[in-house]
């Protein structure tokens, strides 16, 4: 059977004064129809380009890429009526029309005559709930309300395959969960039969996707159905270790310990805490409590934890998803 999505050793490299920059390094995935596929990374490893590679917005430096069975490059044309692209954070559209006018407007670009785009809207405010900001200017609306608007547009032309860079980025838990419900919906009621969806989010793809690329520094590292992912760290040795927020500057350390096999830590600015969870590489929590101590940092609570799938990328490339680069 034919593959949504297809890519062979897709590299993209980026030219500048400063020198060349790959951002996707032989990138080669399969998706079949019919799901949601995730792509999940750290900011900078290359969600974005491979989406603008598959959306036709952007040339690969070398490799091959086909979308419904079309290539890229050489048939770009034919992949653009089959495709659509949200991109969360983004406002597409012209702000000082209404959301609705801006969908008419995006109809027409469609080809769809005027009456079928009318027909369009009511379906979408069916399921999207449109209602309440169909009349608002579209630099009136929210930020919840613009994602909305933003997936409304994506659907217009009723696309086969759908790029969802982002979906939910900035949005609060409530539109968050509406926005994913919503996906989910399309795929379970046929309206689109493949999703590609990037996220940084480990709980969303996990959520969302039948199954997860993850992706760091432009390659594929690791790729299964959440269970198989699941699988590669349920033996893994985990401890969630509680400090005082003001010690978290002095944990650099912890990446130089053989036995640290990765460790990410969360603020939490409210409790004046800090947990850092690691992975290690024998059960000798021990020795890791006293080198804290050793460094002045009063431990307040250990306590062993169950892995989870956000400890496979931990594993895998020894920092949390969301550290930031220091
Ligand atoms: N037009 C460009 N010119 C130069 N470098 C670029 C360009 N676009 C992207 N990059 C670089 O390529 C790398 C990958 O970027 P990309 O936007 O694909 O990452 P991403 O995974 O989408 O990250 P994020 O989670 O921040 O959206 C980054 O280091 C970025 O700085
Ligand atoms: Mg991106």
């Amino acid at each position: 059977m034919e593959q949504a999505i297809e890519t062979i050793n897709l590299v993209r490299v980026f030219s500048s004064p400063q020198g060349e920059f790959k951002a996707l390094d032989n990138v080669s995935i399969s998706v079949p129809n019919g799901i949601i596929y995730g792509l999940l990374g750290p900011n900078g490893a290359g969600k974005t380009t491979l989406i603008r590679i598959l959306a036709t917005l952007l040339l690969p430096t070398s490799g091959d890429a086909y979308v419904g069975g079309f290539h890229v490059v050489r048939e770009a044309n034919k992949v653009r009526e089959i495709i659509n692209l949200v991109s969360g954070g983004e406002r597409p559209g012209y702000g000082i029309l209404t959301v609705r006018e801006n969908l008419m407007y995006y109809g027409q670009v469609y080809g769809l005559t005027w009456s079928e785009t009318k027909r369009k809207i009511e379906e979408l405010d069916q399921l999207l709930g449109l209602s309440d900001f169909l009349d608002k200017r579209l630099n009136r609306i929210s930020t919840g309300m613009m994602q909305k608007y933003a997936l409304a547009r994506g659907l217009i032309n009723d696309p086969d395959i759908l790029f969802l860079d982002e979906p939910t980025l900035g949005l609060d838990v409530n539109n968050a969960r509406a926005i994913r419900r919503v996906i989910k919906r399309l795929v379970e009621e046929g309206r689109i039969k493949t999703i590609l969806l990037t996220s940084h989010y480990m709980a969303e793809v996990e959520e969302l996707c039948d199954y997860i690329s993850i992706i760091d520094q432009g390659r594929i590292i690791a790729r299964g159905a959440p269970e198989e992912l699941r699988r590669m760290i349920e033996k893994e040795i985990i401890y969630d270790v509680d400090i005082r927020l003001r010690d978290v500057d002095r944990l650099n350390f912890l990446k130089r310990l053989d036995s640290v096999i990765g460790h990410t830590v969360k603020t939490r600015q409210l409790s004046g805490e800090a947990r850092i969870r690691m992975i290690l590489s024998s059960e000798d929590i021990g020795t890791i409590i006293r080198r804290l101590e050793d460094e002045g940092i009063h431990v307040l609570r250990v306590s062993r934890s169950e892995p989870s799938l956000e400890d496979v990328f931990l594993k895998l490339v020894g920092k949390g998803i969301s550290d930031e680069e220091k």
